[in-house]
């Protein structure tokens, strides 16, 4: 899954330019004031913390929870931010890796790592006691709360990350309503057993080969269980591919009041300096590329232009 750089026309703003400068965000405590509007948030406190491996739990063949020890200072975060690991102290891996926060309590930070390639191997290999360079907390825009009504969430395959953070930060709020949780993965190997069972009412597992629980894709999936009332909801939320977060749109949303997604772009800066990760969105004065990174990775997954991205 990845942005794709389209020939469409492109709105930079200059305050952007201004405020996302990777100058400010390296300067550890920083503060980068974007002052946006809507649900985006203003102020959002970033910096560079040094966290240590707490824990490190295989929870399928594919995936790990790893806990760090919050670092003193770390900032609040809510349902929908993200942080950018240093995975060693090395110039490879050059880039940071970009992870969501699964958790985030007065203690630990909890990222679900699924091992695709060289950074987050190393990640996944962490020993207790390791120290890794933490950017965090990253994003302009957090998942808007179903406030006490009954929601589904649909995670596709790393994208189970988000969801989870959601369903444990407005049950802490005390949200009443009810959440269902569709965790679609290619294969057996990447679901999580009972991993995540107690955060939300109910969770519906598929595997595109079959392998564990329903046969297919999780927007197939939802689609059933929305047809034989075995679920409802008004909120519709997701994080995991461009392809299935486009079919739920497409397909699904019309169900919902409201579907909000967290996109994974293939991202670089992680700051909205470099540009690489845009989205082509439907505005009110036209369409324009906004960053994933920083003028998401939250967006209502209506405004999005997906005949021009993937
Ligand atoms: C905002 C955000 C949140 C994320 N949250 C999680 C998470 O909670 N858990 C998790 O396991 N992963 C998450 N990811 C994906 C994670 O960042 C990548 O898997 C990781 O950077 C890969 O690094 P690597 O060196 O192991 O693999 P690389 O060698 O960099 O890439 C290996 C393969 O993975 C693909 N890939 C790399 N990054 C992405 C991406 N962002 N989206 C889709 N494909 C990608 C590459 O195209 C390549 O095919 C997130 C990504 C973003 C942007
Ligand atoms: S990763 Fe650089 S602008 Fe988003």
């Amino acid at each position: 899954m990845g942005a794709c750089l389209q020939t469409v026309p492109v709105s930079f703003r200059a305050e952007d330019r201004y405020d996302q400068s990777l100058g400010r965000l390296f300067l550890p405590g920083s503060m980068i004031d974007r002052g946006v509007e809507g649900d985006r948030l203003a102020g959002i406190e970033k910096g560079l913390f040094s966290a240590e491996v707490a824990g490190n739990e295989k929870l399928s063949p594919a995936c790990r929870l790893i806990r760090f020890a919050r670092p003193e200072g770390f900032p609040d975060a809510k349902p929908g931010h993200f942080v950018s690991v240093r995975v060693n102290s090395f110039s490879v891996p050059l880039l940071r890796r970009p992870y969501s926060i699964m958790d985030l309590t007065e203690t630990e930070l909890l990222l679900l790592v699924k091992v695709v390639g060289p950074g987050s191997r190393l990640l996944a290999e962490a020993a207790v006691g390791d120290r890794m360079d933490i950017a965090g907390v990253l994003g302009g825009t957090v998942f808007p709360s179903p406030a006490g009504e009954d929601a589904v969430f649909v995670g596709g395959g790393t994208g189970l990350a988000p969801m989870i953070f959601a369903a444990r930060t407005w049950k802490r709020e005390g949200n009443t309503g009810n959440s269902y949780l569709i965790h679609g993965a290619a294969t057996s190997e990447e679901l999580l057993g009972t991993f995540c069972e107690s955060d939300f009412t109910k969770v519906f597992r598929s595997t595109m080969d079959g392998s564990e629980g329903y046969d297919g894709d999780a927007v197939s999936y939802l689609q059933s269980l929305l047809n034989d009332d075995t679920i409802s909801g008004s909120k519709l939320y997701s994080c995991g591919p461009a392809g299935m977060v486009k079919a739920l749109e497409l397909k699904v949303s019309t169900r919902f009041d409201s579907h909000y997604t967290s996109l994974e772009a293939v991202m670089a800066c992680g700051v909205g300096a470099c540009r690489g990760c845009t989205v082509p969105l439907r505005e009110e004065d036209g369409r324009k590329l906004r960053a994933v990174c920083s003028d998401g990775t939250v967006f209502d997954a209506s405004q999005i232009a997906w005949e021009d991205w993937e």
